[in-house]
């Protein structure tokens, strides 16, 4: 798989817009994509993500999840934003799915539109005590499956189901994941995690990073290194 940079992600998971956009400044020469998240949209709102849309591609994780009229007129209203790529939980269900897509049918430059599967964070157990035993994997294939049938362009998903996600629905599906570890790295709250360089061999599409650029000493070095290990950096 080649990778250009702009299929790594890094997660802006940060409590002020100063400090998110200066990373945003320090990391845009390499031209990688940026995620908002809710703690940011929180202290930014849209004001912030269009600011940032001006500079590079935006993926806004809100994970919508509500009923079809209300998560299809939110989906709406954050495409009309200009960020590339949004999403919405696919425990909604397919009528909220399928409400999600028909609102950004026809757009100029309509969104990538994803479902969250599991997310990164949940174990077996996790997933047990909230009411669907069974493996993650099982679960992650079974919503994947659902989304393409809404219509919907990807999945979220842990790095650890790209292949099977691809194989259940197709080579095209995009897969985007978060729970990235460098190796060495703490797992911080992530249980499902893996390298970039597992993600490139098993052709996952995007990658997400948040703490490990981040939190790291040199943010800069950190994101150039794991550009290397994507084969995605060109010296
Ligand atoms: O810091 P870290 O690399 O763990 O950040 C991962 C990012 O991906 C966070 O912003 C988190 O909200 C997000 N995410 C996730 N699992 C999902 C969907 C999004 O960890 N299923």
């Amino acid at each position: 798989m080649k990778y250009k940079p702009e299929q790594l992600i890094v997660a802006l998971d940060m409590a002020k817009t100063g400090p998110a956009m200066d990373l945003v400044e320090r990391l845009n020469p390499f031209g990688v994509s940026f995620k908002v998240g809710l703690e940011l949209y929180m202290v930014g709102g849209p004001k912030f993500v269009s600011s940032l849309v001006r500079r590079g591609k935006i993926f806004l994780d809100l994970k919508f999840h509500d009923i079809p009229n209300t998560t299809a007129a939110a989906v709406k209203r954050a495409a009309t934003l200009g960020v590339s790529m949004l999403n919405v939980h696919a425990s909604g269900g397919r009528e909220m799915m399928s409400a999600a897509r028909e609102a950004i049918e026809g757009l100029d430059n309509r969104p990538t539109l994803l479902a969250v599967t599991v997310l990164t964070s949940m174990n077996e157990r996790h997933l047990s005590e909230t009411g669907s035993p069974g493996s993650a994997e099982e679960k992650v294939n079974l919503l994947a499956s659902l989304a393409a049938e809404c219509g919907l362009d990807g999945v979220v998903c842990s790095p650890l189901e790209i292949s099977s996600v691809k194989k259940t629905v197709s080579q095209n599906f995009i897969t985007v994941t978060p729970g990235i570890r460098p190796a060495g790295e703490a797992f911080d709250d992530q249980s499902r995690v893996a390298t970039p360089a597992d993600v490139a061999r098993a052709g996952g599409d995007y990658l997400v990073v948040g703490r490990p650029i981040t939190r790291a000493q040199n943010p800069v070095e950190a994101t150039r290194l794991i550009l290397i290990e994507m084969g995605a950096y060109d010296e």
